[in-house]
């Protein structure tokens, strides 16, 4: 598990081509990739609906590739096993989601796989606290969740970043800090500097031509 210091880039298939998927799962691949990320929306957290496990099913056998799997769904609990079983090596789930957070996080970590915990822009800091000695990763929405394309919160979520960044530190703790929404080649830069270090972008990444181009000017 690479440590919260490396930037981490991750594709959006949300805003990928989807009648084209072995093909644009080997593009991200190609063009430096680091972790793939799987929006996955019920229409009932969110207002959206994407895809499910089987949707993670043709994805895998395509890529080596961490499969970054966001499930922005109601009740994250009930699927675990099929995301698992589909093929996912890291699952965040939502706070505001109805479920029990601690025992869902749990079930992923005792299942081998990377758990994550995501809030929106409108959820404080305070409300994720509890679990932040239980995750390996955060997800700080940096849009409200539903749609790729959107514009990205810098004054509701670049706080909770630092917060996140700053209690880690304080309590010694080592989880990833991402940022999911709006990122692109400028706000790439203004998430990393308040500390985060795994970037999810999906019009970005996907709708440039030339993705690796894209990929390196948030490396940098
Ligand atoms: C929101 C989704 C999007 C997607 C990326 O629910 O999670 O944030 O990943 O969207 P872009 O990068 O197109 O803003
Ligand atoms: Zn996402």
């Amino acid at each position: 598990m690479s440590d919260c210091n490396t930037r981490i880039i991750a594709p959006s298939m949300l805003a990928s081509d989807w009648g084209a998927v072995r093909d644009e799962v080997v593009r991200a691949d190609e063009a430096g990739a680091d972790w793939i990320h799987l929006d996955v929306m019920d229409g009932h957290f969110v207002e959206n609906i994407s895809f499910g496990p089987q949707f993670v099913s043709a994805v895998r056998p395509h890529t080596e590739l961490t499969l970054d799997v966001h499930l922005m769904i109601t009740h994250p609990d009930k699927y675990l096993d099929s995301f698992i079983k589909a093929g996912s090596d890291r699952i965040t789930v939502h706070v505001e989601a109805d479920h029990n957070v601690s025992a869902t996080l749990a079930a992923i970590r005792d299942a081998g796989h990377g758990c994550g915990l995501a809030f929106n822009p409108a959820t404080p800091f305070e409300e994720v606290k509890p679990y932040l000695s239980q995750i390996d990763l955060l997800l700080v929405m940096t849009v409200v969740p539903g749609f790729g394309g959107q514009s990205f919160m810098a004054e509701e979520t670049m706080p909770k970043v630092e917060a996140a960044k700053a209690f880690r530190e304080e309590n010694g703790l080592a989880y990833h800090i991402e940022v999911d929404g709006g990122i692109d080649a400028e706000t790439v830069h203004i998430a990393g500097r308040h500390g985060a270090n795994v970037m999810v972008a999906g019009t970005a990444l996907y709708g440039k031509e030339d993705m690796a181009g894209a990929i390196q000017q948030m490396r940098e």
